[in-house]
C-alpha cells in the first residue's frame, strides 16, 4: 500500500538549517517508501513567488502559496517538505487547518539561538542586516514568532544533523506515515 502523504512545515530563522535538514532526510524518506517534493524558501522566491518582497503581506502571500502547493502534493501521497522562515504564526496555522482536512500537517520548529545563526552567517546577510543595508531582516529588524506547540522541535546549535533528522524519523513513525 502507498504511504500516506503529509506536509513536513519547517520553520525558523535564517540560516537555522532548514534547507540543508530537508535535503538530508529527503533520500531517507525515499528509502523509507515516500515520494518527496522539497520546497526551499530561496527556491520559490525565484519561481513561484518571484517579485515578492518581506512585507509582511508579501510574507504571507508567499506562504499562502506554499502552502497550497504542499497541499496539493500531500493529498496526493507525496512528502511534501517546506523550507521557508514563515515568521507568522497566524497564517502558518491557517495552513495547517486546510491541510488538515486532507492530509497531515506536521511543523517542525528548526530553532537556534539569533547568536548562533548570526554566528554562522552562511549567506553574509546578517551583517548587512546588522549595518542597515538590509531592512525588514527577520530576527533583527523583523519579527520571527516561534511555534507554540510543534509536532517536531530541533536544536540544530546542540544536535547533529542525524540526531536532528532522527527525531522527525521517529515522529512520523509513530503517527504511521513511514513504511517500517
Ligand atoms: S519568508 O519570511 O517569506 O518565509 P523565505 O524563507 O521565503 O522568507 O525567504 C527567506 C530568505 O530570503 C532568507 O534565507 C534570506 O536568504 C533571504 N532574505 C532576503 N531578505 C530577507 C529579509 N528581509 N528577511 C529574511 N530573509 C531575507
Amino acid at each position: 500500500m502507498e504511504n500516506k502523504g503529509f506536509t513536513l512545515w519547517f520553520t525558523g530563522l535564517s540560516g537555522a538549517g532548514k534547507s540543508t535538514l530537508a535535503q538530508y532526510l529527503t533520500p531517507i524518506l525515499k528509502e523509507r517508501g515516500c515520494k518527496v517534493e522539497v520546497m526551499d524558501g530561496d527556491e520559490i522566491r525565484e519561481n513561484l513567488s518571484k517579485g515578492l518582497g518581506f512585507s509582511k503581506e508579501d510574507r504571507d502571500t508567499n506562504i499562502r502559496r506554499i502552502g497550497y502547493v504542499a497541499n496539493l502534493l500531500a493529498r496526493n501521497g507525496c512528502a511534501a517538505i517546506t523550507a521557508a522562515i514563515s515568521p507568522y504564526a497566524s497564517v502558518r496555522d491557517e495552513i495547517r487547518k486546510i491541510t488538515q482536512t486532507q492530509a497531515t500537517f506536521v511543523e517542525v520548529f528548526v530553532f537556534a539561538p539569533l547568536e548562533c545563526v548570526e554566528e554562522r552567517d552562511t549567506k553574509g546577510l546578517y551583517k548587512k542586516a546588522r549595518s542597515g543595508e538590509i531592512k525588514n531582516f527577520t530576527g533583527i529588524s523583523d519579527p520571527y514568532e516561534a511555534p507554540e506547540t510543534p509536532e517536531v522541535l530541533v536544536d540544530t546549535s546542540k544536535e547533529s544533523i542525524e540526531e536532528s533528522a532522527q527525531k522527525i524519523i521517529d515522529y512520523l513513525s509513530s503517527k504511521g506515515l513511514l513504511a517500517s
